[in-house]
C-alpha cells in the first residue's frame, strides 16, 4: 500500500480527525529522512501498537546549529517514500519549512536540565530546536503514541521531559538502537564515512562496551572512561568530545554505579561525528 503524502498541515488534520472519530489509535514517528533500517524499526514498533502510523519527514533547520550541516543533510524524498510503501505506512507527512515555521513564528521550547550537558554542550541550541517541532509535531498529528530511538538517548530524554512539562496527550516510546552486524549504530552520517573510517569505526561501541563490563566489575567510573576514551583515539578517531556515565533518565554525572546509568560518547573520525550510548 503506497501510502498517502501530504504536506500541508491542514490536510493532515483532517485526515487524522476521521480515523480519531473511527476510535483509532494514531501514532506518530518523526523523522529526518534518509531513512535507514533504524528508522524503520521505529515504524514497525508503531505499527505493532496503533491503527495508524504517521512517518513525518522534515530536515528540521532549528536544530542545526552550522549551516553547512544543514546545507549537506542528506534529502532523498523519493528513495524514502520507496522505503516506505512495502511498510503499510497510512501517511507520510513532508512539510515545507514554511509550512512548519510561517512568518511570524515566534516560540521555542526550551528544556531545562537534561538538555544540558553533552550534546546540548556541544551543539548549543540543538535541543530547543528538537523540542520546539517534536512539540509542534505532536500537535500537528495530534498523536497518541511518539516513537523515539534509543540512539539519540539525550533527544529521548529531552522529549519525554518536554511532553510531560507541557501535559501532552502522548505516550513517548524509546525503542532499541538498530546496529550493524560490527556494531555500528546505524545513522545517516556512516554514508559519509570513507572506507577506512567505516571499518575502524565500530571500535567506539567496543570500547564502551568493554568499560561498561569493567565498571559492573568494580572498576573507577573515571578510570574507566579515561580507558575507553584513549582506545578510541588508538583505534583511529581524531576526537573524543565526551565519553562519560551518567544518570539514566536526568544525565545527572554520577561517581558511583548505583541507580540505572547510561554511557554515552561522541567522537570524530574521518571528520564525521559519531555517537552512542549504552545502558550500564
Ligand atoms: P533522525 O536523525 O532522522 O532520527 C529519527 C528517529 O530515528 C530518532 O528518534 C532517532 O533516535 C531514530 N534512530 C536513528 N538511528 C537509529 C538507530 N540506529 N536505531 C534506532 N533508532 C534510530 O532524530 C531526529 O531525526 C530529529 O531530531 C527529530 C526527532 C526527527 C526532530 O527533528
Amino acid at each position: 500500500m503506497t501510502p498517502l503524502v501530504l504536506r500541508e498541515i491542514a490536510e493532515l488534520r483532517a485526515v487524522v480527525a476521521g480515523w480519531k472519530a473511527a476510535g483509532d489509535v494514531v501514532g506518530v514517528v518523526p523523522t529526518m529522512g534518509a531513512l535507514h533500517e533504524g528508522h524503520l524499526s521505529l515504524v514497525r514498533a508503531a505499527q505493532a501498537d496503533c491503527q495508524r502510523v504517521i512517518v513525518t519527514i522534515f530536515v528540521n533547520p532549528k536544530q542545526f546549529n552550522n549551516l553547512e550541516d544543514l546545507s549537506k543533510y542528506p534529502r532523498t524524498e523519493m528513495a524514502d517514500r520507496a522505503v516506505l510503501a512495502p511498510l503499510g505506512v497510512d501517511v507520510v507527512f513532508v512539510p515545507a519549512p514554511t509550512e512548519i515555521y510561517p512568518h511570524g513564528f515566534s516560540t521555542k521550547v526550551s528544556v531545562k536540565g537534561v538538555s544540558g550537558p553533552l550534546e546540548g554542550a556541544h551543539r548549543p541550541g540543538h535541543f530547543d530546536g528538537v523540542a520546539t517541532v517534536v512539540a509542534k509535531l505532536f500537535g500537528i498529528t495530534q498523536a497518541d503514541r511518539g516513537y523515539f530511538g534509543q540512539k539519540d538517548w539525550q533527544q529521548l530524554q529531552v522529549v519525554r521531559r518536554m511532553a510531560a512539562d507541557l501535559n501532552l496527550a502522548v505516550t513517548v516510546i524509546g525503542c532499541e538502537t538498530i546496529r550493524e552486524a560490527d556494531g555500528l549504530a546505524m545513522s545517516s552520517r556512516n554514508a559519509r564515512l570513507t572506507a577506512d573510517a567505516r571499518t575502524k569505526a565500530p571500535a567506539l561501541y567496543a570500547a564502551m562496551q568493554t568499560a561498561a563490563t569493567a565498571i559492573r566489575g568494580g572498576m573507577a567510573i573515571s578510570k574507566a572512561m579515561k580507558a575507553a576514551r584513549a582506545e578510541v583515539l588508538a583505534a583511529g578517531f581524531e576526537e573524543v568530545e565526551y565519553i562519560e556515565l551518567r544518570s539514566a533518565a536526568m544525565l545527572e554525572r554520577v561517581s558511583r554505579l548505583e541507580a540505572p546509568a547510561r554511557m554515552l560518547a561522541a567522537a570524530r573520525i574521518g571528520g564525521v561525528r559519531m555517537i552512542d550510548n549504552i545502558a550500564v
